[in-house]
């Protein structure tokens, strides 16, 4: 063991014994770096300043799930957003406008805590909530329960950083190397195509989406030609034209030997060998601590510690308690685009009226945060059959004694596709599409294909999705959207209550030079795709499947002002970012420079979701991923 190392072992053991779940007075907690949050952004970066010697405190508000089917089998990507252990159900508003958001049939009443009613005609005295988020509130954040798709961002997402701070770091021809870094620690695998070609449906539905992108016909009707258009990598990193390259594709995934394997894997072996990474679970942060000298310097963060304290955790209600732990260097915030903006409003930096209207005093007035955030916009064309797809035969995704594909996934070595179904996220192949809509050359719809019927989020979705195994879901999902107007704003100075989260969506958005019409268009147009994916199915009827009935938005709904409508009811999202945007020096809503420090103290950085300017690439993990890698490097090498 290098002297290093045998330090650094030495450290954790001292620094865990100090970190022990409850924190008296006399306890003092100091460390080199602490980083709120161990999701895509904090939990590499923890992993990388404790790999590189620096003790590490990594704070998690919930806790490590090891050994919890729910997180590691792929096929219960659904599942494992219900998990009461894991969930923070936050309500967002896609519109402020009450009445128009209700039309949306997924908007949300609460008849009791955690009793929900979704739909019109809520019981009488049910309060309004607005539209499930789901989130993680785990070791690992939101990628332990996310539905595993990577998909790499594109060149002209780092190039825009780049452009817009002046630092050339940002370059996607820099940026590749971050890739790498990720590379190291996490595997990525798209499910066999012999899983899938299992179920001729499947193939059918398949080689109609083949068809409609050129990829068909005569060729393609064939099960062993399809396989050849599923091995095609839409991540490729030889082709040049890679991001307008248009197509089917496998979906990647990021997996090993059919187990979802992702960033709580990488803290977990991190600690386990030894490095100074402690990692500090059941803890929420409830403020950043100051020296407020000119300028103020980051010093530590408060906390609670408790199980599931943040509100939004069906099982909440404890009220923790409380600690401090401090820096010698800095304190790196990691707590997702909801409550980053809200844990540095808390702790007074934000608009100062907003924090004044809470009694916060005011350590820097930052107006950009909690503004500017953005989505991607969703929607699905789904069909019903008349018969099962085979390949959910014994899928019942409830993990009883029942369920013969968890036996067989448990029960089988990752050979010859021997775990089954349940190695797939449920998603079997990709439509990818330029609109005519986007604003460059990059493809900016990705219209994903699975035996399931998504009409996106709200309480038991992942039951919905699968009570039955009789339809088809081609779900649109829209790349560089041109919204920026979503808010973050406090409910209360607690920090335990969820932020006031506004996306404020299409027309009620940001409108200059038609961009919600451009973003409607390019929806519209992705839906019509889904549409001419399921016409060409006929043109497969020698594979056997049987004929169906269009179920959302259904056979009535054809011109393009209906088609419109439903697109702005019912649209949702589930990549919520930018709201601590980094930006230029000379730009007074951003909130970082562009080595993630918030402007105006010091010892401070944010790195997660909330720091693009502008939403990156079709998937969000991959660019969070790289840009914990890029932090960790500016961090440890300047
Ligand atoms: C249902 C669903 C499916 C998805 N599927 C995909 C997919 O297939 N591919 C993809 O690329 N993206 C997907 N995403 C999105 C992606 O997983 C997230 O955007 C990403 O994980 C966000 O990373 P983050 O680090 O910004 O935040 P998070 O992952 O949310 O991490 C933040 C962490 O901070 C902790 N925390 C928050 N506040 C505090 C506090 N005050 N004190 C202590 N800890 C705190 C939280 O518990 C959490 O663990 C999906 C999202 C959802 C909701
Ligand atoms: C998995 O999540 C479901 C909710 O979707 C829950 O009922 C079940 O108890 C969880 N399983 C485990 C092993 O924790
Ligand atoms: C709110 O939305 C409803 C339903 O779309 C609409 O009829 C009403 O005019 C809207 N109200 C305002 C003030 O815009
Ligand atoms: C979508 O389809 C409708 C009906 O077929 C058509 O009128 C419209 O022009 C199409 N729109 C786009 C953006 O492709």
């Amino acid at each position: 063991m290098k002297l290093f190392q045998f330090l650094a072992l030495v450290a954790s053991i001292f620094a865990f014994t100090l970190a022990s779940p409850v924190a008296d007075e006399a306890e003092t907690l100091q460390y080199e770096y602490i980083v709120v949050g161990s999701g895509a952004g904090g939990g590499p970066l923890a992993c990388r300043l404790a790999m590189a010697g620096h003790t590490t405190l990594l704070i998690e508000s919930g806790n490590d799930q090891a050994g919890n089917i729910n997180i590691s089998v792929p096929a219960y990507q659904g599942v494992v957003t219900n998990d009461p252990k894991i969930r923070w159900d936050m309500f967002v508003n896609h519109y402020q406008n009450q009445s128009r958001a209700m039309l949306d049939p997924k908007f949300t009443w609460e008849v009791s805590p955690f009793v929900y009613h979704v739909g019109p005609n809520p019981p009488p005295g049910a309060t309004p909530l607005g539209i499930l988020y789901p989130r993680a509130g785990t070791l690992g954040g939101c990628v332990t329960h996310n539905a595993l798709i990577w998909i790499t961002p594109h060149a002209s997402d780092w190039n825009n950083i780049a452009t817009i701070t002046g630092d050339s770091t940002w370059e996607a021809t820099n940026m590749d190397q971050y890739l790498d870094k990720v590379y190291e620690w996490l595997p990525v695998k798209p499910v066999s195509p012999a899983i899938l070609l299992n179920d001729l449906k499947l193939v059918q539905h398949i080689a109609g989406a083949a068809e409609v992108m050129g990829e068909g016909p005569p060729l393609i009707g064939t099960a062993a030609a399809l396989a050849v258009t599923l091995t095609v990598d839409p991540n490729s990193r030889i082709n040049p034209n890679r991001d307008s390259t248009e197509g089917l594709f496998q979906v990647p995934l990021t997996m090993k030997l059919g187990t979802r394997t992702s960033v709580r894997d990488f803290i977990d072996n991190t600690v386990a060998s030894g490095y100074p990474l402690t990692v500090r679970q059941n803890c929420h942060v409830t403020k950043i601590n100051f020296d407020t000298s000119t300028p103020p310097i980051a010093t530590g963060v408060s906390f609670l510690d408790g199980n599931s304290l943040f509100r939004a955790s069906p099982l909440s209600g404890g009220t923790g308690t409380p600690g401090s732990a401090t820096v010698t260097k800095e304190v790196i915030i990691s707590a997702g685009t909801y409550n980053t903006p809200q844990l540095l409003k808390l702790s007074g930096i934000g608009p100062a009226a907003e924090l004044e209207s809470f009694g916060i005093p005011v350590i820097n007035n930052l107006p950009g945060i909690g503004t500017n955030m953005q989505d991607r916009y969703e929607i699905p064309v789904n069909v019903v059959h008349g018969s099962d797809f085979s390949i959910l035969n014994g899928c019942t995704f409830d993990g009883k004694p029942h369920d013969t594909c968890l036996t067989t996934w448990e029960n089988n070595p990752h050979v010859f596709d021997a775990r089954g179904t349940y190695e797939s996220d449920g998603i079997a192949a990709a439509m990818i599409q330029r609109s005519n809509y986007a604003a460059n050359t990059d493809a900016d719809l990705f219209i994903f294909g699975g035996p399931v019927d998504f009409t996106g989020y709200f309480p038991d979705w992942n039951d919905a999705i699968v009570s039955d195994h009789k339809h088809f879901t081609w779900g649109t999902l829209k790349a560089h959207t041109r919204n920026t107007a979503g808010t973050v704003q406090l409910r209360s100075a607690n920090a335990l209550d969820p932020a006031v989260i506004n996306f404020n969506y299409f027309d009620t958005g940001t409108t200059a030079g038609g961009a919600d019409q451009l973003d409607l268009d390019a929806m519209v147009q992705g839906l019509n795709q889904s549409r001419a994916a399921y016409k060409a199915y006929n043109d497969y009827a020698i594979l056997g499947g049987d004929s169906f009935v269009e179920t959302e938005p259904g056979p009535s709904v054809q011109s393009t002002a209906d088609i419109e409508n439903y697109i702005k009811e019912r649209a949702w999202g589930h990549h919520a970012s930018c709201s601590c945007p980094i930006g230029a020096d000379d730009n007074p809503n951003a909130v970082l420079d562009s080595q993630f420090r918030v402007r105006g103290v010091q010892n401070l950085r944010v790195v997660d979701a909330s720091v693009f300017p502008a939403i990156p690439g079709v998937f969000i993990q991959s660019p969070i991923m790289m840009v914990s890698e890029k932090a960790a490097d500016v961090i440890l090498n300047g």
